[in-house]
């Protein structure tokens, strides 16, 4: 057996002896996780591409198959009811066979009809997480019950922190290959194929859209449109870009140019970085954190002559538009942003940034990105020359920089009582 896997077993039993404890805490005799069931595009009979719930991806790396239900009661051995119907259209993924499924009483079953069948047979009060269906007889997606899998998913095992790092690793690999094709002056498009290539994925296995941007197109947050033809010159190249092992997902961004003038403000920004990354300790209030990233932007914005004077932070906003970071896990976004408990308290945002969503104090094994950002955003830029602060900008500075779009540096960051531990950079270093 290697190592993922026994740290797997470690994992489950966990997860079983704190779900055991907490249905008996609140007088329920079971909990049942569905997959999902197919959705389909408006007026058609082609189905969306389907994702498994990741509530239970936290039991276990099922895979993306639909109609699956966990059920658990305390004592028991785990049952999964697998979905494996009679279907000559399409291929019916073979009964699995993986690591996991001997933790598990594998029950496959052919259709929702078979799954209500058995479901409605149990005996006792349930708790159903997963999408709404008519036929259940349980109560759905409690809000203590949410709360308790939330907080609990902040906290990584060991099993989790592997296949964290093996989605960091993958990532690194992809991202090394597409940064050769920027400087084989490629377009965006064959960047991007390029970062498939080296995953030997679809798309569609992505844990989320690749950005990949060149020159100005690094300045549109969420771009993902991927032009065909490369351009004349190649400024600078922006890529956020992760990758996913056993449902736990990479996030990453790195930004590069070759053009000093652009390279000083990349430097600053890493250095800055990677000094948030340090701040990243158990007890730090993500929120502090995101200010302290606001004052750095204003350091360098000023260091470089961008803005002359003025309030350091207050001028940030218009350069760094969005959060510092976001837990990370079995979503890309994960779940408990703002609880620092199994009752789903939400923390508060600081008065600064009232619409700040990551707002949770670290805790020891908490996984986060920390992802500071300076862009030149054509919107933003427009509302700062109407702000009185808008005088104390070098706007010719700004003219010649907006051909590089923007810089983010993102990495995936462990927090630990000895002191975080950067799962990006390590994964780097290790390609
Ligand atoms: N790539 C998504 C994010 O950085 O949050
Ligand atoms: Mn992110
Ligand atoms: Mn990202």
């Amino acid at each position: 057996m290697n190592d993922i896997n026994s740290l797997y077993i470690n994992h489950l039993n966990d997860l079983k002896n704190k779900t055991e404890n907490f249905l008996q805490e609140k007088k329920l005799d079971g909990l049942v996780i569905a997959s999902g069931f197919l959705d389909y595009y408006q007026f058609d009979d082609h189905p969306l591409y389907f994702k498994t719930n990741p509530y239970l991806n936290h039991w276990a790396p099922i895979g993306n198959i639909p109609n699956c239900f966990l059920i658990f009661r305390a004592g028991k051995v785990p049952e999964l009811l697998y979905y494996h119907p009679d279907d000559f259209w399409h291929k019916v993924a073979p009964l699995p066979e993986e690591f996991w499924v001997f933790e598990f009483d594998l029950k496959p079953i052919k259709d929702f009809k078979e799954a209500t069948t058995y479901l409605k047979k149990l005996k006792g009060k349930f708790t159903y997480i997963g999408a709404e269906k008519s036929d259940l007889p349980f109560e759905v997606n409690n809000y203590e019950v949410l709360n308790f899998f939330n907080y609990h998913r902040g906290q990584k095992s060991s099993y989790e922190l592997a296949c964290l790092e093996k989605a960091n690793y993958l990532a690194a690999m992809a991202h090394k290959n597409a940064y050769l094709a920027y400087l084989d002056k490629k377009s965006e498009f064959s960047i991007h194929k390029e970062y498939l290539n080296t995953l030997e994925i679809r798309e569609i296995e992505l844990p989320y859209n690749n950005i990949i941007a060149l020159n100005e197109n690094g300045a549109i947050l969420h771009y993902s449109d991927y032009e065909k033809i490369a351009p004349p010159v190649h400024h600078s190249f922006l890529i956020d870009a992760g990758a996913s092992y056993n449902g736990y997902h990479s996030d990453v961004t790195r930004t590069y140019t070759e053009i000093e003038e652009f390279q000083i403000l990349v430097d600053l920004m890493n250095k800055a970085q990677m000094q948030l990354v340090d701040e990243c300790k158990v007890g730090a209030k993500f929120g502090d954190l995101h200010i302290m990233a606001n004052e750095k932007v204003g350091e360098i914005l000023s260091e470089v002559g961008i803005i002359n004077g003025g309030p350091k932070m207050e001028m940030a906003r218009y350069f760094f538009p969005h959060g510092l970071g976001h837990p990370l896990g079995l979503q890309v976004h994960d779940v408990g942003s703002k609880i620092n408990d199994v009752k789903g308290e939400e923390i508060p945002p600081p008065i600064e940034f009232p619409n700040l969503r990551c707002t949770k104090t670290l805790e020891e094994g908490n996984v986060i990105t920390i992802e500071p950002g300076l862009y030149f955003i054509d919107l933003l830029l427009e509302d700062l020359k109407k702000d009185p602060l808008g005088k104390e900008v070098n706007w010719d500075k700004v003219e010649g920089l907006k051909r590089f779009g923007g810089i983010r540096i993102e990495d995936d960051v462990l927090v630990r009582q000895a002191g975080p531990i950067n799962l990006t950079r390590h994964a780097f270093e290790k390609n």
